[in-house]
């Protein structure tokens, strides 16, 4: 049961769970049965009548409005990607860095963050990795790192290695005053954290959609603040332009760009993900990501008391101000337990340090308190997990 909303019925759209207790929304999501069907009524269409393709790209535009509602953005603020690492280097490429500028990011942040401005070095661009001081990311630990230079801020909403919370409001409010960029990979809170964009003051978040959002590999999000036209994509296409050629012949002279978000999308969409996001954002919509959000921190308390009981340590922060809904890293060591775990049905992911368990929309009290069961069955702890208690 849960005191936010119907569990069983969103659960009843997800068959993997008769098989699986799956705790691994964080590696990715399993498909829902409405986003199948639309997948199948997309290659249906492919299939029987080779495609209404202007039918598909009016859907797109469909979609697009619905994305910008989640966010609180307007539709030409989001444009489509392939996955959360197209759209941070879209980003760091995009920000007019020069050599001698430098670019703030948490250590120890997911990668494919660090490696998009990491790739700026060959211009000449500084990256700083700040260390975490402490429970979570917050405004006061970048303040001492910035100097005249300092250009932007990039990092994740939620760490995908120990489910940190980061503070994106302050450090959003922090680059406001110091006139700096602000970059988002919101990969991990997509779909998890109603996500103002507004209010985070962001200029350029990424995100892919198979996680939280529920759709396969392939498909990602891009917000663009409006009015930053001084951000320049580093790839162009016709999909780019303002006015794109009706010959599709190609002439220097008009090469003027889209206004908004659009101008960062390169040719053809992922169509098939395009619709499968379209039905997994009605199944979030009915179910609202408040809830969401207020279901999986439930289940994220049930998991911490349950393990306290057990004496395991959960690595990252346990107050829910500073920690995702739905990660949470036991402090097992996952070469002793990753199969032993799998011999028992359960789905999560070796971390670096840990058992990664992460909760979907679709995850139940008793799924928590199976995990339990299946943890306190091995018997004997190993020693990580004994010297917490
Ligand atoms: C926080 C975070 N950023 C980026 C990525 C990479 O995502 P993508 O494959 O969409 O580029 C992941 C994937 O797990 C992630 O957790």
């Amino acid at each position: 049961m849960s005191r936010h909303y119907d569990v069983a019925a969103v659960r009843s759209q997800f068959p993997v769970t008769e098989r699986l207790l799956y705790l691994d929304s964080a590696h990715q999501t399993p498909l829902a049965t409405s986003v199948r069907e639309a997948l199948l009524g997309f290659y249906r269409e492919g299939h029987e009548m080779a495609g209404p393709k202007p039918v598909w790209l009016d859907r797109v535009e469909q979609v697009r409005a619905r994305v910008a509602k989640l966010l609180n953005a307007a539709p030409d603020e989001i444009a489509f990607t392939k996955n959360t690492s197209e759209g941070m280097n879209i980003a760091a490429n995009a920000l007019p860095l020069t050599a001698g500028d430098n670019v703030l990011l948490v250590e120890g942040d997911h990668p494919n963050n660090a490696y998009a401005f990491l790739n700026l070095r060959r211009k000449g661009v500084e990256v700083r990795f700040v260390p975490m001081t402490g429970e979570t990311a917050q405004a006061e630990m970048f303040a001492p790192h910035i100097d005249a230079r300092t250009r932007a801020i990039s990092l994740s909403h939620v760490t995908f290695h120990a489910g940190h919370r980061f503070d994106i409001d302050g450090i959003g409010a922090l680059c406001a005053e110091r006139r700096l960029y602000f970059v988002i990979d919101a990969m991990q809170s997509t779909g998890v954290i109603p996500l103002n964009v507004r209010a985070s003051g962001a200029s350029l978040i990424g995100s892919g959609c198979h996680k939280g959002l529920l759709v396969p590999q392939g498909l990602g999000i891009l917000y663009c603040r409006q009015g930053l036209d001084e951000l320049q994509p580093a790839y162009l296409a016709m999909s780019s332009l303002a006015h794109p050629p009706g010959d599709y012949i190609a002439r220097a002279d008009n090469m003027a760009l889209k206004a908004g978000a659009g101008r960062f999308e390169i040719g053809n969409f992922n169509l098939p993900d395009i619709h499968a996001l379209d039905a997994s954002l009605t199944l979030i919509e009915s179910v609202g990501s408040s809830a969401i959000e207020a279901h999986l921190y439930d289940l994220g308390d049930r998991l911490i008391e349950r393990i306290d009981h057990l004496g395991i340590r959960l690595i990252g922060p346990r107050d829910r101000a500073n920690r995702s809904p739905h990660i949470y890293v036991l402090d097992l060591p996952a070469e002793e337990w990753a199969d032993y775990l799998a011999s028992r049905q359960v789905r999560v992911s070796p971390e670096r340090d840990g058992i990664r368990v992460s909760f979907g929309l679709f995850n139940m009290a008793e799924d928590v308190d199976r995990f339990a069961q299946v943890l306190a069955e091995r018997g004997t702890l190993p020693a990580r997990a004994g010297a917490a208690a």
